[in-house]
């Protein structure tokens, strides 16, 4: 594989989840954090993973307790951190995966362009922004990709692959092969609003809340019939909770100020409300519905 060493930039929810599953792929990796205390919080989230990991493998008689332990050992010896950029500089590929900022992460691909090799390969694992701004910003848009994992990145299996107009074609088959090695289905994808999974996904959520506006149906009764009726694990109103009510809502205003003409990208006034009451889902404990921890009460 052209993708050896990997840097990998926020060792948050998903950058934690993406440095592990990359080292899990036999990379070595770097990984930067704003401060010392994230990158140690965040490392001690990889250590616990693996340890889990190694455990669930010698629980399903796959390996002895030695060889799980020496698997994930080796794992963690591929992975270090930093809080230097310059670290970054002699990487194949370097994964942003910090805040949802747009003018943060241009910031960010910007001093990035100015000193990793010419070769190294930026990809970007936003939700919600194009992939073309940002690949402009790095000076090197051609040498740019959206790697756009889920979450959690340790179990989802699916990796969307982003490219732009002038995308190469040889990097984007190294960012293909790149997300295969990390054990996941990379799925291709045009430079479009939410790709593939955000776009069809968050109209769907957000149409089900203008259901339960007009009264056509019960948050309980629109949960049900999408579940008995199309087999899905969770309802759409279910989903948003789990999702976070603020989360939702800064995708769609996202899109809606940048494409103010497109019916499907328009704000519910219940999700606009219910973000205002700081009632944002099953992180708050309360959204549509109520929560106690990850269940619904
Ligand atoms: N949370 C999800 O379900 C999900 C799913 C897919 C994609 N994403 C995208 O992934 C990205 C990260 O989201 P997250 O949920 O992991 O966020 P998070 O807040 O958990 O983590 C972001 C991390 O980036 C660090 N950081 C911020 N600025 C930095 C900088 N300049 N240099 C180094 N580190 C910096 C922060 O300290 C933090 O630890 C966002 O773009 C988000 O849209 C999130």
């Amino acid at each position: 594989m052209a993708i050896q060493k990997v840097g990998v930039v926020g060792c948050g929810l998903m950058g934690h989840g993406i440095v592990q599953v990359a080292a899990q792929g036999g990379c070595t990796v770097v990984v930067l954090e704003a401060e010392q205390k994230f990158l140690d919080s965040g490392l001690g989230r990889i250590d616990k993973s693996l340890a889990k990991l190694a455990e669930k493998a010698v629980k399903d008689g796959k390996a002895t307790e030695e060889e799980a332990k020496a698997k994930a050992a080796a794992t963690r010896a591929r992975i270090s951190g930093t809080t230097s950029k310059q670290d970054l500089a002699d990487c194949d590929l370097v994964i942003e995966a910090i805040v949802e900022n747009l003018d943060a992460k241009k910031a960010l691909f910007k001093e990035l362009g100015a000193l990793c090799k010419p070769s190294t390969i930026f990809a970007s694992n936003t939700s919600s922004f194009p992939i073309g701004e940002m690949a402009i910003a790095s000076g090197r848009p051609a040498r740019f990709v959206g790697l756009h994992f889920f979450n959690p990145v340790q179990l989802m299996k699916l990796v969307e692959v982003v490219r732009t107009d002038i995308t190469d074609a040889q990097v984007f088959e190294d960012a293909k092969a790149f997300g295969a090695a990390c054990g996941k289905a990379p799925v291709a994808c045009k430079d479009t609003p939410g790709f593939v999974v955000n776009r069809l996904l968050v109209p769907y959520m957000t149409e089900a809340m203008r259901m339960l506006e007009r009264g056509d149906a019960s948050a309980q009764d629109i949960d049900t019939a999408m579940k008995l009726g199309c087999g899905y694990p969770m309802g759409p109103i279910e989903l948003t909770d789990y999702v976070g009510l603020d989360t939702t809502l800064f995708i769609v205003e996202g899109w809606t100020k940048r494409y103010p003409n497109e019916p499907a990208f328009q704000v519910p006034k219940i999700l606009r409300d219910l973000v205002a009451q700081k009632k944002l889902g099953r992180k708050t404990g309360e959204g549509f519905y109520k929560w106690e921890g990850d269940k619904r009460a």
